[in-house]
């Protein structure tokens, strides 16, 4: 009887979930983790960057690193779900600031491959992912302290996304947004309509009551920023991928609404420091650190 007990205590287990936003790139960072002085996991931080002035900031970082030290959350793992194209990660930050491993998808290394040969970087920066402490092989198990979590791989926005399963809580990266905003952009390189449609299927066919948490939100209606949902919600609600929406359907309509979006205003530095885990370029001679500006690749 107490072995059952115990058994379903461990099923129901519901992680406790803090969200941060960013207003300055619709961002969602999370920490998660199972209640005051337990091992936490944090998800997609940010790192401020002033494109006009080239000045990167912690506030945003800050925030996170006062909530771990106020519950006395120990890090274990700073988890990116891509290589973000809207905003700089945080993760070399916060690092250094509360330990933890910096982890993402496997696939990085075919991201960081295009990226390298979009900006002709050289034996400085590596394709294999040595930047990252841990990369994801597709549905690898691991723990969060006492919480069991798993990378779920859902590529399609890029090659590289996964969507980190947290118990009950699904952290969805830019897969499915909320239900009235719809699902994610798949025209950046290595991005695939095709691809994000199977992969969203997948988060689709979990437990109705899992709680998905979004990576961003863009509400086009009056209601206030939101970051969760759950998959019946979705399932029954999403305007691009409700119940019924057929993967040709899907493509078509993500197709011709991507040609109309533009690049977002961070793209250039955010991917370039993101497939460097977050770690800026080394400074040249005279102490300074650079970003490249590709003319007319994009
Ligand atoms: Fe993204």
């Amino acid at each position: 009887m107490f072995d059952d007990l115990t058994l379903q205590g461990a099923l129901t287990m519901r992680p406790q979930v803090a969200p941060f936003f960013d207003s300055a790139t619709s961002t969602f960072t999370y920490v998660v983790h199972a209640g005051d002085g337990t091992p936490a996991a944090i998800i997609d931080s940010v790192l401020d960057f002033d494109p006009k002035s080239g000045r990167t900031s912690t506030a945003s970082a800050e925030r996170v690193v006062a909530f771990v030290r106020e519950h006395d959350l120990q890090v274990q793992w700073l988890l990116e779900t891509h290589a973000h194209a809207d905003h700089l990660s945080a993760a070399h930050y916060l690092k250094r600031e509360l330990g933890g491993k910096i982890a993402i998808g496997e696939q990085i290394r075919t991201v960081q491959r295009v990226f390298k040969g979009i900006f002709n970087f050289g034996e400085e920066m590596p394709a294999d992912g040595r930047q990252f402490d841990h990369l994801f092989a597709p549905d690898e198990v691991f723990m969060v302290g006492e919480l069991t979590a798993r990378a779920l791989h859902v590529p399609g926005h890029t090659p590289a996304d996964i969507a980190y399963q947290i118990e009950d809580a699904v952290f969805v990266g830019d897969t499915l947004f909320m239900p009235d905003v719809g699902s994610a952009r798949c025209d950046f390189p290595g991005g695939d309509a095709h691809t994000l449609y199977r992969s969203v299927q997948k988060l689709l066919a979990l437990p109705p009551q899992t709680r998905l948490f979004m990576c961003h939100d863009y509400p086009t209606v009056s209601r206030s920023v939101t970051c969760e949902t759950t998959v019946d919600e979705q399932r029954r609600t999403n305007i691009h991928l409700h119940e019924g929406v057929s993967e040709e359907a899907f493509v078509e309509m993500r197709t011709a609404r991507d040609r109309t979006l533009a690049m977002p205003v961070l793209i250039l530095p955010a991917v370039q420091v993101n497939i460097r885990a977050g770690e800026m370029p080394a400074p040249e001679s005279n102490g300074v650190r650079y970003l490249k500006i590709p003319l007319n690749a994009f």
